[in-house]
């Protein structure tokens, strides 16, 4: 078979496939698996209870049970799910939104491509322009999705604060920093993935500026934020203009399997969103949204992300690091300062191996973790931290995580000692 140019694209192993395919093969692999890797959000029981009841409610109503599934729904995605959220995002947060600022997709990553391309690539003006990631290590399910041939990130390199307890934390450094017009966006992950960082409202506060004089957007990416699922650990303030991209789902809420994102945006970005869907899909799905729009109008999704949501996470969180601080003892390992979504991002200083062997070894013991090279944009080559973390996925039971983890600890005393310089 011939195939054009246009393929090349997805005929490659990249950072994403990979991602997914090594989930896929978690799930189904012989033998015991910690399945620290991927993306996967935690089975909340009072979580699922609530949406089980939901769907029950959903297809009782025989009216909207046969709208649901019989009928496409709007490109831009079901009124009255972009009417309900409007509202809650002005009474909650006091943000001028309607249901013109918001549209629906099938699920955030499906809004990627057509977001950094809108604002990289070649310019009317013949410029060139990228999309800058102020605060790298960031998702790894931005950077395939360039259309152009150059590459359409660049990331910026992050100041490392030292913290007690062996932790640390990135910052963004804004030292130098000149939007200019090399650029046509900025974007963060609030919390990012993979690091589990919760940029600063004075960071937050600093892009938001620099965005507007430079006349460009600042897209943040609030897949575990606020105001859903609300995986954040300390004080953030979210925020919301016409100036910004914020992209929300209900993925990490429990629902990854039901693909719903969602957009808040100028209705210029909106009716983008809204005429992609209509090209590429018809329609955005219409389940998530018929599912989720009583919770939202009856105030019910919020008081679950505040009462049951968070509070489980932290739970996990603080599991998984009472279980480093016992099984890394004797290692030379800094966490992350974990702030947010479910991860944590494990720092091992001088590892004679790449993270990325680490993975490799640890793969084949049953073990899923990701590699920290995934994370990064072309540009980092000289530096050395690119090699030596990972991002452990901590949603999982008790028992995976603490045998997980110990099985980490056992393949890096074995990496410390079995080579020193020798990368
Ligand atoms: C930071 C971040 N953004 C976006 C997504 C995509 O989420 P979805 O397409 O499920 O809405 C993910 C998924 O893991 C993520 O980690």
């Amino acid at each position: 078979m011939r195939f054009s140019s246009f393929a090349d694209r997805y005929r490659q192993n990249t950072g994403t496939v990979q991602l997914m395919e090594d989930l896929g093969k978690a799930t189904t692999a012989e033998g015991p698996i910690c399945q620290l890797g991927g993306g996967n959000p935690a089975h909340i029981p009072e979580v699922e209870t609530l949406l089980r009841e939901a769907v029950a409610d959903l297809t009782q109503d025989s009216i909207a049970f046969g709208r649901m599934i019989g009928e496409y729904d709007a490109p831009g995605g079901n009124l009255a799910f972009r009417e309900a959220l409007a509202d809650m995002l002005r009474a909650t947060y006091g943000w001028s939104v309607s249901a013109d600022n918001i549209a629906i997709t099938n699920g955030s990553q499906s809004s990627f491509g057509l977001l950094f391309n809108s604002f990289s690539g070649t310019f009317s003006d013949g410029h060139h322009k990228q999309v800058l990631l102020p605060l790298t290590p960031e998702y790894v399910g931005y950077f395939d999705v360039g259309l152009a041939e150059q590459p359409i990130f660049e990331g910026r390199r992050p100041e490392i604060d030292l913290l007690p307890r062996r932790q640390f934390k990135y910052r963004v450094d804004f030292d130098g920093l000149d939007l200019g017009d090399r650029y046509g966006a900025v974007c963060v992950s609030r919390p990012t993935n993979p690091t589990g960082n919760v940029i600063t409202d004075a960071e937050m506060a600093q892009l938001r500026s620099a965005c507007r004089s430079a006349g460009i957007p600042l897209i943040v990416d609030g897949a575990y934020g606020l105001p859903f699922p609300g995986m954040i650990f300390t004080e953030a303030t979210p925020f919301w203009d016409d100036n910004t991209i914020l992209l929300l789902s209900l993925s990490k809420l429990g629902l990854p399997g039901i693909r719903t994102g969602i957009v808040v945006a100028a209705p210029e970005v909106i009716e983008l969103i809204r005429n992609s869907n209509a090209i590429n899909s018809l329609a955005p799905s219409r389940f998530g949204p018929s599912l989720l729009t009583p919770l939202v109008q009856q105030d019910q999704l919020q008081s679950i992300c505040d009462n049951v949501v968070r509070p489980f996470y932290i739970r996990k969180r603080d599991h998984a690091l009472q279980v480093i601080e016992h099984a890394m003892a004797d290692l030379p390992v800094r966490v992350h300062k974990p702030e947010g979504a479910l991860f944590l991002w494990l720092w091992f200083e001088g590892l004679p191996i790449t993270t990325t062997e680490l993975y490799q070894e640890l793969m084949a013991s049953g073990v899923f973790v990701l590699p920290s090279r995934p994370f990064y944009p072309q540009g980092f080559d000289d530096w050395q931290h690119r090699d030596e973390c990972i991002r452990v996925n901590y949603a999982g039971s008790e028992s995976e995580v603490t045998e997980g983890l110990g099985k980490i600890a056992d393949a890096l005393r074995n990496g410390y000692s079995a080579g020193s310089g020798a990368r």
